[in-house]
């Protein structure tokens, strides 16, 4: 008889008298000629309730099985009498595949801090809080991908091993097969120094100047020495890149995308966040509902925010110009107090920003931004690409760059240049947005972070 997810048997509409079903124990309880088991099997946030009759073989085989054994049983799936569940097993045959003993497996039934599950981050998913946080994440990448691909976008892999540094800000990780003796000059592997990427957009840019519209969707690495709950070593993120758009139809396309994405998810993973709603983010689907409904996302121009800053009541760490770069304490005050909404802050000075982005006419800003969020902060950046090579090439001279090994990026502006734009969505910032998880620690399987390389 074949296997049937959990989650499959749960829909039924009618009772079975064969079924045969998988899972671990979530619990365990013995009554007097009974013992109820609760079965997860991944498949969905519930379990399953089988009832297995004292005196039976599959009884005896159940003798030593206790929370987190791994166990195949068949049986007759039938209305509960119980509270709670629809659907109930009565066990007839039970094989038990896997013990867990009770005095070392870590996952009884207490609760558990996250700190202590993230040291076991190789058994915290079968949690029920962790196992959703993976099962939203799978939901919301498939989401993603379809709802680019229903907008005429085409899924392109960029290099993971580069030569480039497209943020320009040397945060990166130096790939290597010289086990480190060689540390300044070029490895002999591909004749000049190697870097994990940071941004697939350089690439992205030279397909979507084909392709029309693309996007890539993969692992980004950063060694940001930055210890905060935002923050992580590797990442995926999405970046989409559309030729012939301005930073309008970029901040556009942002917008339609989250809003696409929390929509999907509302219906797709209701289960699942109904759980984060309940024990993690209070009011988080009214969040989802409301930042995915019709009202837009609010536009600040830089120099707004500046402004909206020094006259505010409140006393930043950091103190505020015109000219620095928002730091956290800033985006959450826009985001969180100010808006209380997701924002779209534009027109960033040209200083701040990397080399691509387009000047604006006034000379000081560029075509820049930056969606912010309550709670996360930043969660998209992307600008309009300068097009113009003359601007360019002057751009990366005033930045100490070297535009002889960005010759292929120029090529882009001296071959049929036409005006582009992109962004790049944090995959796990979207991911604390959808399930409220504050961390990004726990909302990727096994993450990575300054002094954090297990698993
Ligand atoms: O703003 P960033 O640095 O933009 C770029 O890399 C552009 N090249 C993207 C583009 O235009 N194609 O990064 C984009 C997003 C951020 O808004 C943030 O959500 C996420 O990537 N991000 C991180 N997420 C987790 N950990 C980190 N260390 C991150 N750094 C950036
Ligand atoms: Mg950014």
């Amino acid at each position: 008889m074949e296997r049937v997810l959990i989650k499959d048997a749960l829909l039924s509409n009618v009772p079975l008298e064969q079924i045969r079903i998988a899972g671990w124990i979530r619990t365990r309880r013995d009554a007097k000629g009974f013992s109820f088991l609760e079965l997860n099997d991944g498949s969905c946030l519930s379990n399953i309730q089988c009832i297995v009759d004292e005196g039976t073989t599959a009884h005896k085989a159940l003798l030593s099985a206790n929370t987190g054994a791994g166990l195949i049983l068949s049986g007759s799936l039938v209305p509960s009498p119980g509270k709670g569940q629809r659907w109930e097993i009565r066990v007839r045959d039970l094989e038990l595949l896997g013990v867990a003993d009770p005095e070392t497996y870590p996952l009884q039934k207490k609760r558990h801090s996250d700190e202590f599950l993230r040291s076991i981050a190789h058994l915290r998913v079968r949690t029920n809080k962790y196992g959703a946080a993976m099962r939203v994440r799978s939901e919301a990448a498939f989401a993603i991908h379809q709802w680019l691909r229903e907008h005429s976008f085409y899924y392109v892999h960029t290099p993971i091993l580069t030569g480039s540094d497209c943020e320009g800000a040397g945060e990166m990780f130096r790939v290597s097969t010289d086990g480190g003796q060689n540390s300044s000059s070029d490895d002999s592997f591909f004749g000049k120094t190697c870097h994990l990427t940071v941004s697939g957009q350089l690439e992205a840019e030279a397909l979507a100047l084909a392709l029309g519209r693309v996007y890539t969707f993969g692992p980004t690495f950063r060694a940001e020495n930055s210890n905060t709950a935002r923050h992580a070593a590797e990442f995926w993120m999405v970046e989409p890149e559309m030729a012939f758009a301005d930073l309008r139809d970029d901040m556009h396309l942002a917008e339609d995308l989250l809003k696409g994405v929390m929509r999907s998810l509302l219906e797709r993973s209701s289960d699942d966040l109904a759980l984060f709603d309940r024990f993690v983010q209070p009011n988080l689907l009214k969040k989802l509902e409301d930042w995915s409904g019709s009202r837009s996302f609010v536009h600040l121009p830089y120099g707004e925010c500046i402004e909206i800053l020094k006259n505010c009541s409140v006393k930043f760490e950091h103190p505020v110009s015109y000219g620095i770069d928002l730091q956290t304490e800033h985006e959450r005050f826009l985001a969180e107090v100010y808006c209380s909404f997701p924002v779209i802050i534009t027109d960033y000075p040209r200083a701040i920003k990397p080399f691509y982005m387009r000047d604006n006419d006034d000379g000081l800003t560029v075509a820049a931004m930056d969606i912010l969020v309550p709670g996360i902060g930043e969660i998209v950046g992307g600008s309009q690409r300068e097009e113009r090579l003359g601007r360019l090439e002057a751009k990366m001279d005033e930045m100490g760059m070297m535009p002889e090994r960005y010759w292929w990026y120029s090529d882009l502006r001296r071959f049929g240049s036409v005006p582009h734009a992109g962004f790049g969505l944090g995959f796990e910032r979207l991911l604390m947005l959808l399930t409220g998880i504050a961390n990004i620690r726990d909302v990727l399987p096994f993450p990575r972070t300054p002094g954090n390389l297990d698993f």
